[in-house]
């Protein structure tokens, strides 16, 4: 206990001596979120990332929420702090793949949901997050849409447009085993909660949602609604909801909605990371330049 608080101590006065600032996603661990200056959805932390006056930005989150802030903030130093920190739904898309895929749908417009690299962004139109996918493919002038990686978003996005949408086949390991029975059975343990599903799972399971949001759309619900949740989306969001709703019900929908990327940096490598300035994230030049294009366009959207 002790030798935590001084870890803490240590990393808000390394952070102060490098004019840092902490960057967290929502599903980062405890102790994480609760030192990081700003925590939020994909969207959320893309903004602060390009807001920032520091001159460090510790990310802690996955190797593609690092990279977008690489891209978004250039002249900053971007630190991931567990450099085997990454997103399993953005491996399972390449720029090559893509390419190929580009010249078999050539009167579409590609979108590419930010949990891609940045080889991928590059070769997109615009991205997109789960706080803004429909907005943002509604924007479009387009009828076509190569919807990039994630099918389950693809899915839920095609209910709320007229637009043909074209699912890559990828999806998120840990969204995409959350089943109906578990959410038919967390309902009969507590039946007067309300289920918030993360539009990354399945269709049959956002079918027996009450509500579907991306990580923050799930906090500000609870904030304005409710006693008593279930909650469909990786486990770290619970800390947030409890802290912000003490005397609010929070239930995981299963045992299994832990992303085990997500859980990567701890105490120790956050600070090992302010004191070796490690892990930093670079993208090369022609890459950036053109996945910026994509982000920025999504960026003009916002909420
Ligand atoms: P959001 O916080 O943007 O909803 O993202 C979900 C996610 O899976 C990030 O890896
Ligand atoms: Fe990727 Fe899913 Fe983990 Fe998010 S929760 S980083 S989408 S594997």
């Amino acid at each position: 206990m002790q030798d935590t608080q001084k870890t803490i101590e240590r990393i808000l006065k390394l952070k102060e001596e490098c004019n840092a600032v902490i960057l967290a996603h929502n599903y980062e661990r405890g102790e994480i979120q609760d030192i990081a200056d700003f925590t939020g959805d994909s969207l959320g932390l893309s903004i602060q990332a390009t807001e920032q006056e520091a001159d460090v930005i510790v990310f802690c989150g996955v190797h593609f929420m690092a990279e977008s802030a690489a891209i978004l903030s250039p002249e900053k130093t971007v630190l991931l702090p567990e450099i085997h920190a990454g997103c399993p739904m953005a491996s399972m898309v390449t720029a090559e793949a893509l390419r190929e895929e580009k010249k078999k749908y050539p009167d579409a417009a590609v979108v590419c949901y930010v949990n891609s690299t940045a080889d991928v962004k590059a070769e997109s139109d615009i991205c997109c997050t789960s706080a803004n996918a429909v907005e943002v493919v509604n924007s479009l002038e387009e009828d076509e849409v190569l919807f990039v990686p994630d099918k389950n978003l693809a899915d839920y996005v095609s209910r709320f447009t007229g637009k043909k949408i074209i699912p890559w086949n990828g999806y998120c390991p840990t969204h995409n085993q959350i089943l109906t029975t578990d959410v038919i059975k967390a309902k009969k343990d507590y039946p007067n909660a309300e289920v918030l599903a993360h539009p990354e799972c399945r269709r049959e399971v956002v079918d027996l949602a009450d509500k579907v949001f991306s990580t923050t759309g799930m906090v500000e619900y609870a904030r304005n609604a409710g006693d008593e949740f279930i909650i469909a989306t990786e486990r770290g969001i619970i800390h947030k909801l409890q802290k912000d709703n003490p005397g609010k019900k929070f239930y995981n929908v299963s045992e299994f909605t832990v992303c085990p990327e997500m859980k990567a940096i701890d105490l120790d490598s956050l600070l090992l990371s302010l004191e070796k300035m490690q892990y930093v994230i670079t993208v090369p030049e022609d890459v950036s330049a053109k996945a910026r294009i994509a982000l920025d366009r999504m960026l003009e959207i916002k909420r």
